[in-house]
């Protein structure tokens, strides 16, 4: 397990650079986010990956990009703007809002009348060990009364156009799944797909939380990777309707991706939405949880939404959203499995499953076990001594060549040691030294080796490698995906 709490990681971000409070010089929005240089590299390369497994990789899947905005009448059609709302009640006295079901398992507030009124801070759900009372207040201040439960949209409503009125209302979407349903003829037409086939997309959603919280866990502004499978439910497949069996194969796929990418399978569990919990929409759905520090939730849901969607938007636009089953001569409405991930909560899983803190000969040592693939930057090249004006410009040199491929830095501004450190922190896998014995020494007419040392940030392992073998050797491993045991025993080992 990572020993990382909370804590830790939202420091490591905003030290680093990862992830930044949006609006910090002005106090911050606390529910919405901003990524920095290496969290923006973090971010693009889940996004990159998955794009390539889930689409480019696959020849039953085509992806698309919608817009933000849509169609009012989309939000009527799907449900959102009747069902997606959570109860919520306000404190009358300091006007805080919470969630009617988690006010009462916060901690709460308590003036206790049986210690002259002394104020406690009191565990969720548990009584006054002073007078016994359990929580009636609210639980923030303490003293008002909380309002009746009330249904509150958590859709952003904006406006279409210069004039503010009802008829130019018109909402954020709250997921990107909307925008494949509604194009689901489209894309059909366009691509003459035969069942199954998905469609793709990852894009900006937003919604007005009531308790966001824990860091980039549940913010107000998030992204989502989305894929709709359509299926034909007369279709059997494994024995079974194949909308169950695709159902399966998709929450198997999801899994073994985030543990392909470095998610202990021991952090990972699944769980079964049961009775109350099913969306309006669904037959069956199924969350991938993760054991964040806060305890387990969501990373992502796999649900099975049926024909819902696209007989909602058909009944609502009018228009046919069916599928011609050559075989059987026949017009259907094709079922849908809806993988649907957040790239923050993924970003925060990794970075979480990612982080150790280790002693390296008596000292701590912050390292990023993050796979390669995922990794902001794939090489950092470092001289081992800036005052040789030819270590530098080799330096220089090298970062450029490489760059080319793999995002490479050139970091000079400390001692050999602290450079390597500050790159495990960050997670990047290898580094490159260039030294004394690389390009020479003309003072003692001692000719350089043409040779740099590469450096492996798990096991701290050094090769020395010649410069000309610098692209075959990165190629592998980052590339080809060559485990650095195999290439390092092509090379000398470098002393530590
Ligand atoms: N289209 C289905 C759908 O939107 P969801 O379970 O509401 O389902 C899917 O959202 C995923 O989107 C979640 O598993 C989570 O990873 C991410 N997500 C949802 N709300 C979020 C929020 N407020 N902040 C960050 N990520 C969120």
């Amino acid at each position: 397990m990572s020993a990382a709490s909370m804590d830790v990681i939202v420091s490591l971000c905003k030290r680093r650079g990862f992830v930044f409070q949006s609006s910090e010089i002005y106090g911050g929005t606390g529910s919405c986010w901003d990524y920095g240089p290496l969290g923006v590299e973090l971010r693009n390369n889940i996004k990159r990956i998955w794009w390539r497994d889930f689409v480019q990789q696959r020849d039953d899947m085509v992806g698309l990009d919608a817009s933000i905005l849509m169609h009012p009448t989309v939000w009527k059609a799907s449900g959102h703007v009747d069902n997606f709302t959570d109860p919520m009640v306000d404190c009358r006295e300091c006007k805080r809002r919470f969630r009617a079901d988690q006010a009462g398992t916060m901690d709460w507030t308590h003036y206790c009348p049986a210690t002259k009124g002394n104020k406690f801070t009191i565990k969720g759900g548990e009584r006054c060990p002073h007078c016994g009372a359990s929580r009636t207040l609210c639980p923030e201040c303490g003293k008002g009364e909380l309002t009746a439960p009330r249904q509150f949209n958590l859709m952003f409503k904006t406006f279409m156009g210069p004039v503010e009125e009802d008829a130019a209302v018109t909402y954020l979407r709250p997921e990107t799944a909307q925008g494949i349903f509604v194009n689901f003829d489209n894309v059909l037409q366009a691509t003459r797909r035969k069942l199954p086939f998905g469609i793709a997309q990852i894009g900006k959603a937003f919604r007005n939380e009531i308790t966001p919280g824990n860091f980039i866990f549940r913010s107000r502004e998030f992204e989502q990777m989305e894929i709709e499978y359509f299926v034909n439910p007369h279709d059997q497949l494994d024995g079974r309707p194949a909308d169950e069996a695709w159902h399966d194969r998709w929450i198997a796929e999801c899994q073994s991706w985030f543990t392909r990418y470095g998610l202990d399978p021991a952090n990972l569990k699944l769980h079964e939405h049961l009775g109350d919990e099913l969306a309006h929409y669904s037959k069956r759905t199924v969350d991938l949880l993760y054991r964040f520090p806060m305890g387990w939730n969501e990373l992502m849901g796999i649900a099975n939404r049926t024909d819902f969607d696209l007989k909602q938007h058909a009944k609502f636009s009018g228009k046919s959203l069916t599928y011609f089953d050559e075989e059987r001569k026949e017009h259907l409405v094709p079922f849908v499995i809806e993988p649907s991930a957040g790239v923050d909560r993924a970003l925060l899983a990794f970075l979480l499953d990612a982080y150790r803190e280790e002693e390296v000969r008596g000292e701590k040592r912050v390292v990023l076990r993050l796979h390669p693939e995922l990794a902001p930057i794939k090489i950092a090249v470092l001289p081992l001594l800036k005052k040789r004006a030819e270590i530098v410009a080799t330096g220089h040199d090298l970062r450029h060549r490489l760059a080319r491929r793999w995002l490479t830095l050139y970091d000079d501004t400390a001692a050999i040691g602290r450079l390597y450190r500050r790159q495990d922190e960050v997670g990047t896998p290898y580094c490159v030294t260039v030294d004394v014995k690389t390009v020479g020494d003309p003072d003692k007419g001692e000719a350089g080796d043409g040779k740099i040392t590469i450096r492996e940030r798990d096991t701290m392992q050094q090769i020395r490698v010649p410069m000309a073998d610098l692209e075959t050797v990165f190629g592998r491993l980052l590339d080809a995906g060559t485990s650095w045991s195999e290439v390092a025993a092509g090379y000398p080992r470098a002393e530590g």
